[in-house]
């Protein structure tokens, strides 16, 4: 093994859902940066102009099976080969319906397969091409929320909520991802997941007080940026965690360890 080199990507074949999202392009530059192709799957696409010369753009809504199916098929290219996916996108659907009460049936199924349904859409049509890697690296996203309750005071007095679909669905993905880990360890693919803790997007962390409340929640005494997440998802997606799979790593400051 060459230390030196343990991390690289060199000529291999990334995919990315949600790559245009928030937590997603910055992975994406990490991704690029250590030497991978990355081909993006989202449903609203933006191009990072100054990596977008080595980013595949695919406009793809992981709700349709056909779409995820011809995303992979375009992403896997002639070599027909992807060694590196990270399922990134999520989406809870329009509205926002918080409580356990007013939750309508298909408030409820949007935000399990918005978060669990699509990271195993993905996976399962990714696969004819991630066995051909014989090293695949699988990285899904769980949450803070995949592993505990959002505490509900820090919601109050705030435009903002956290749903009981979505903590469902996160943690969801986590057991799917170590059920994976499991069942792909046959054809060398390793499955882990990183569960981001609380990333409030720029236009969120305008709300002071709810800023302050998540910070205080942590350990380190702050709220996690985009690329806090990167050095973990080059660490899951090289050959410097030969021997990791089925994890689920918690990357929130803390929050979780006391
Ligand atoms: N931001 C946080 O605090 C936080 C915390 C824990 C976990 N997470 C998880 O991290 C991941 C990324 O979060 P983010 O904050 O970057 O969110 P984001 O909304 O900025 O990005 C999500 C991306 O997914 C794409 N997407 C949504 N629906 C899609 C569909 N049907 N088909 C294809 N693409 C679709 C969106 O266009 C967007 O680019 C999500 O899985 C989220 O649940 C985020």
């Amino acid at each position: 093994m060459n230390y030196k080199t343990m991390f690289s990507l060199e000529g291999k074949k990334a995919v990315v859902t949600g790559g245009c999202g928030y937590l997603g392009k910055e992975t994406v530059r990490g991704l690029v940066d250590y030497g991978a192709k990355v081909a993006v799957a989202d449903s609203r696409i933006t191009v990072d102009d100054a990596y977008a010369a080595d980013i595949e753009y695919m406009e793809c809504s992981l709700d349709s099976t056909d779409a995820v199916k011809e995303a992979m098929r375009k992403a896997a290219g002639n070599e027909k080969k992807i060694d590196i996916l990270i399922t990134m996108a999520a989406n809870l659907g329009a509205g926002i319906q918080s409580g356990v009460e007013d939750m309508d049936d298909t408030y409820w199924k949007k935000g399990l397969d918005g978060t669990v349904g699509y990271t195993f859409r993905t996976i399962r049509e990714a696969l004819p091409y991630m066995k051909n890697s014989r090293s695949g690296s699988i990285i899904n996203i769980g949450s803070l929320y995949a592993v505990g309750a959002p505490d509900p005071r820090t919601y109050t007095d705030t435009p903002f909520s956290s749903t009981p679909n979505y903590g469902a669905g996160k943690a969801a993905t986590v057991e799917l991802s170590k059920f994976c880990a499991a069942y792909l360890a046959r054809y060398g693919i390793r499955v882990n997941s990183i569960s981001p803790g609380s990333f409030p997007h720029p236009n969120v962390q305008e709300n002071r007080l709810f800023k302050e409340r998540l910070e205080a929640k942590t350990m380190l005494g702050r709220i996690g940026y985009p690329d806090d997440l990167v050095g973990a998802m080059i660490f899951f997606a090289s050959q410097a965690s030969k021997y990791v799979t089925g994890v689920n790593l918690m990357i929130d400051g803390g929050q979780t360890a006391w």
